[in-house]
C-alpha cells in the first residue's frame, strides 16, 4: 500500500488515463481513480496497471457525496485532481443537461466534500492539501486574428460545454476565497495523443481515414486550435501539484496553433508515409487514390469559436514547465499509436469496451449509494 494517495477523478478518460499512467510510472503516490464510466470512460486504457498495488479503481460519480466522503476518509489523499467532466462540445450543443450535472453540480459536490475533509486535517496536512481543478482555454471564448488568452482574460464562454466549465472554475475560485480551500485551476488548450475518444478531431480523422470514411471538416476549415501533446499537459499538471500558489490559475499551452484543415492535411500526409493510401483496400473500393480525397467540408458547428491561443508565460516562469513535444512529432506519435492499437479503437467504436469492462471488472463496479 502506498504511503500517500492522490484522488484523480475522470482517470478512465483520455487525459485522466495518461495522467494516471504517468503518476504510477514516475511517482511513489498511490492513485485512486474515481470515475463513473460514462461513454468516455474506458478501463481498457488502464488494463496494464489494473493490478498495480498503488492503483485503486473506484466506480462512482463525483457528485455522489457519500461515496466521495467514504473515499476521502479511507485513503486520506494529499490532493484531489479533478478531471471528471463531460468534455465534447458537439454533445453539449445537442443536450447540455449532463454537462450541468457533472461539470457544475458534480464539481460543486466534490468541492463541498473536499472542504469538509480538509477542514479537520492536522495542521501540516491541511497546509499542503490541494484541490487541483483541470479546465480548458475554451472558457475565455474566441480570439480574433491576434492576441492570446492569459490568466486575466475575461471568461466569455460560447458553447454549453465551455459555459459549464467556466461555471465550475468560478465555484473553485469561490471556495478558495470564501472558505480558504487551497485550490489551483489550470486552463489548457486542445490536447491530442493516445487514448483519445475518436469523436474528437484528431483521432476521428485518423480512424476515418484508415477506414476510408469521409473526413468531416466543419465550415471553411479555417478555425484555429492551439494543440498540446497530452504528455506535455500531464507533465505540467504533475509539476503544478508540487509547485503552486493556492488560489492561482495557470494557463497551459504549447504554442502550436494550427488551422483545422491543416491538421487534417498533416494527418493525411503522415498516413501516406506509414500506411500509403495506394495499399488501402477501403479507399480502393471507393475508387480513391489519396487520403486527402476523403476530405469533406460539412456545415459549421453552431457558435463555433474561431481561434484559441494560450499565453503560458506564467507557468513557465513560476512553475518552470516547458512543453517538450512539437506538433509535427506529437502527431506522428499519435498516428503510430492509433495504428498500433486498432483493437482499442474497434472496441470503442463498436461499444465492445463496455462489455470488456463488465467481463474484467464486474467485481469492482459496485458503487456505494
Ligand atoms: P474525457 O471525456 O475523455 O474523459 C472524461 C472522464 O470523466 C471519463 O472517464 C468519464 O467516464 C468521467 N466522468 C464523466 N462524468 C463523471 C462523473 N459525474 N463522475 C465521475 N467521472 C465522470 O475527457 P478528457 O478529454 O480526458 O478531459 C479531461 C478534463 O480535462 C475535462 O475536465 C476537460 O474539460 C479538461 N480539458 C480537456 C481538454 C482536451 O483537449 N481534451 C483540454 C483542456 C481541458
Ligand atoms: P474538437 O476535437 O471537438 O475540440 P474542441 O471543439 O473542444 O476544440 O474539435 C477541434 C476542432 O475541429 C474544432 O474547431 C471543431 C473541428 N472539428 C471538425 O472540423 N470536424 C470534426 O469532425 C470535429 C469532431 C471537429
Amino acid at each position: 500500500m502506498a504511503a500517500e494517495f492522490l484522488l484523480v477523478t475522470g482517470g478512465a478518460g483520455f487525459i485522466g488515463a495518461n495522467l494516471v499512467h504517468r503518476l504510477i510510472r514516475t511517482t511513489g503516490f498511490g492513485v485512486i481513480n474515481l470515475d463513473n464510466l460514462t461513454y468516455a470512460g474506458n478501463l481498457e486504457s488502464l488494463a496494464d496497471i489494473s493490478s498495480d498495488s498503488r492503483y485503486v479503481f473506484a466506480k462512482g460519480d463525483i457528485g455522489n457525496r457519500e461515496f466521495v466522503r467514504h473515499l476521502l476518509n479511507q485513503y486520506q489523499p494529499v490532493a484531489i485532481m479533478n478531471l471528471a467532466a463531460e468534455s465534447h462540445v458537439d454533445r453539449s450543443i445537442v443536450d447540455a443537461a449532463a454537462f450541468l450535472q457533472t461539470n457544475v453540480v458534480g464539481t460543486y459536490n466534490l468541492l463541498e466534500e473536499a472542504r469538509t475533509y480538509w477542514e479537520i486535517l492536522p495542521a501540516d496536512r491541511k497546509q499542503s492539501f490541494r484541490f487541483v481543478h483541470i479546465s480548458t482555454d475554451e472558457v475565455y471564448g474566441s480570439l480574433g486574428e491576434s492576441g492570446k488568452f492569459s490568466e486575466t482574460s475575461r471568461t466569455l464562454p460560447n458553447s454549453p460545454y465551455s459555459a459549464s466549465k467556466a461555471s465550475s472554475d468560478h465555484f473553485v475560485r469561490a471556495f478558495f476565497h470564501t472558505y480558504g480551500l487551497p485550490t489551483v485551476t489550470t486552463n489548457c488548450s486542445n490536447n491530442y495523443g493516445p487514448y483519445q475518444f475518436p469523436e474528437k478531431l484528431i483521432p476521428l480523422i485518423i480512424s476515418n481515414a484508415l477506414d476510408g470514411k469521409p473526413l468531416p471538416v466543419y465550415g471553411d476549415g479555417g478555425n484555429i486550435r492551439d494543440w498540446i501533446y497530452v504528455e506535455d499537459h500531464c507533465a505540467a499538471l504533475q509539476m503544478i501539484l508540487q509547485n503552486n500558489t493556492p488560489g492561482e490559475v495557470y494557463n497551459i499551452g504549447a504554442d502550436d496553433e494550427q488551422k483545422n484543415i491543416d491538421v487534417v492535411r498533416q494527418i493525411c500526409a503522415v498516413l501516406e508515409e506509414v500506411r500509403p493510401a495506394a495499399g488501402n483496400e477501403k479507399l480502393a473500393e471507393r475508387g480513391l487514390k489519396h487520403y486527402t480525397d476523403l476530405i469533406t467540408f460539412v456545415p459549421d458547428r453552431p457558435g463555433h469559436d474561431r481561434r484559441y491561443a494560450i499565453d503560458s508565460s506564467k507557468i513557465k516562469a513560476e512553475v518552470g514547465w516547458t512543453p517538450a513535444v512539437k506538433f509535427r512529432d506529437g502527431l506522428r506519435r499519435t498516428v503510430d499509436w492509433y495504428i498500433a492499437h486498432t483493437e482499442w479503437v474497434e472496441h470503442v467504436r463498436s461499444g465492445a469496451y463496455q462489455d470488456w469492462i463488465h467481463k474484467n471488472y464486474a467485481w469492482r463496479l459496485e458503487e456505494k449509494k
